[in-house]
């Protein structure tokens, strides 16, 4: 299977209009100022949020810049969205073998994702219960000075029978037990078996495989209810990541989710590409529900047979799922785009309040890969899914520029950004301990669906 990862760095596009310092060349860093407007305690900005959500969507408007610059409210969501909630880290595909692993860093976490030898896909620390090392931090530890070998191409991807600390050479079992440590015999009271990498929650669902810092999250399966009715036609559990490609997002998390679950900026930053197919005015969101946002993206009618570069369609979805895309938001941070032959999954992890980093994949089924021509349309699908992305880098980009300047305006939203404000009314919910439709009744759906459940 043909796979790779890019990692975009500011520092790769320095050069001419690139799609992180903007078209003018500046980057928000040389400016990251404090405005009056931004400096507002969580507190203040709580309670602005629940003001903004309360307003009906026909005068609804944006939240304060500081919602998307102050680091206090950061660790606000961390605590009470984000580490409260269900964290997508990885696809079951990406670690197919006992001994398969993903390192990756979530949530200020040092994690790996690991495939047991008994089969189970567990999420443990990296952080050695010795001194504190990163048993494989990036670039180190898995290269040729452990036992584990790096997956060519994949960086943070790797298969071992253990885990090894470079640092004093403690060793440990694939679900975290300690399993060697020397010299440790003359200290007293040591007990190996209260010793080892810590675990955290974790659940597979329909293949993905999502981390609760919390550990006290209602169950996946429970939140994600009619996620699971829109999406068993595809079969995720089934399907293969074929595609990951790094971003280092100079904007705060939330710019992309609202980016993404919004079809209205089609018209602009996706003029060329998405509007001729999927025109902004015609997409709608579905009725609000406690834990997830879907939208719907019909095809334009003139574009509904499918293109050469297409796989087969996926014989298990409703013929309707042929004649449109739907973006779906898992709260907080799950972001699934699905066609009717491949479904899209994107990773957003917050690094700081005005940085991010994000993974985006490609998934297909197993009639793809063995489609003749898939080298052909492997091909295509990665120039898509990066030439699309770029559109909205620009675009997002130059918001976190916007949110720093005194010039910032709280805007009106369209009926088209539904799922934004969708957005703030999820976050007001969770300010007040609860979640939306639970303790108000859901926001009927802008049209009634014509789709049947699979
Ligand atoms: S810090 Fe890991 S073995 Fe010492
Ligand atoms: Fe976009």
């Amino acid at each position: 299977m043909d796979t790779s990862t890019t990692f975009f760095s500011e520092a790769t596009v320095k050069d001419g209009a690139s799609p992180l310092t903007g078209r003018n060349g500046l980057g928000h860093a040389g400016h990251n100022y404090r405005h009056p407007h931004n400096n507002l305690s969580v507190e203040d900005i709580l309670r602005d949020i629940q003001a903004t959500a309360d307003i009906p969507l026909e005068r609804s408007r944006t939240l304060p810049a500081a919602s998307y610059t102050n680091a206090e409210f950061l660790d606000w969501e961390v605590a009470h969205i984000l580490g409260a909630g269900w964290v997508c880290l990885a696809h079951k595909s990406q670690i197919p073998k006992p001994g398969d692993f993903i390192n990756l860093d979530v949530l200020g976490e040092p994690l790996i994702v690991v495939h047991g030898k008994d089969g189970e896909i567990r999420v443990l620390s990296r952080v050695c219960p010795h001194r504190a090392m990163d048993i494989m931090p990036p670039g180190f530890g898995y290269d040729g000075h452990g036992p584990a070998d790096a997956t060519e191409g994949k960086p943070g991807c790797g298969h071992t029978r253990i885990f090894l600390c470079p640092y004093h050479h403690w060793s440990f079992e694939l679900d975290g037990r300690l399993k060697g440590c020397p010299e440790m015999h003359k200290a007293e009271c040591f007990q190996r078996d209260d010793v080892g990498l810590k675990t955290f929650r974790c659940e597979v669902w329909h293949g993905f495989v999502f981390l609760n810092l919390s550990g006290d999250a209602a169950p996946v399966a429970e939140q994600y209810t009619e996620l699971d009715r829109d999406l068993r036609g595809w079969n995720l559990g089934d399907m293969k990541v074929i595609i990951t490609k790094e971003w280092d997002c100079p904007f705060n998390w939330k710019v992309l989710v609202e980016n993404f679950m919004e079809g209205y900026h089609h018209l602009g930053a996706h003029c060329k590409t998405l509007q001729p197919l999927m025109p902004a005015r015609d997409t709608w969101t579905d009725a609000e529900r406690a834990h997830s946002i879907r939208v719907n993206l019909p095809y334009k009618e003139s574009v509904t047979s499918s293109d050469e570069s297409d796989f087969k369609p996926i014989p298990t979805l409703d013929p309707e799922h042929y004649r449109q895309m739907a973006v779906f938001l898992g709260q907080p941070s799950f972001l699934l785009f699905t066609a009717a032959d491949r479904v899209f999954w994107y990773r957003i992890d917050p690094v700081s309040a005005d940085r991010s980093r994000l993974l985006t994949t490609c998934l297909v089924n197993d009639e793809a890969l063995a489609d003749p021509k898939y080298d052909e349309k492997f091909a295509i699908a990665e120039k898509m899914l990066v030439d699309f992305h770029l559109e909205d880098m620009e675009v997002c980009t130059a918001v976190q520029r916007g949110f720093y300047a005194t010039g910032y305006q709280r805007g009106r939203l369209s009926h088209l950004e539904m799922p934004i404000w969708l957005i703030q009314r999820y976050m007001a919910a969770r300010s007040r301990g609860t979640y939306p439709t639970i303790d108000q009744p859901p926001a009927p759906a802008q049209r009634t669906p014509a789709l049947t459940p699979c």
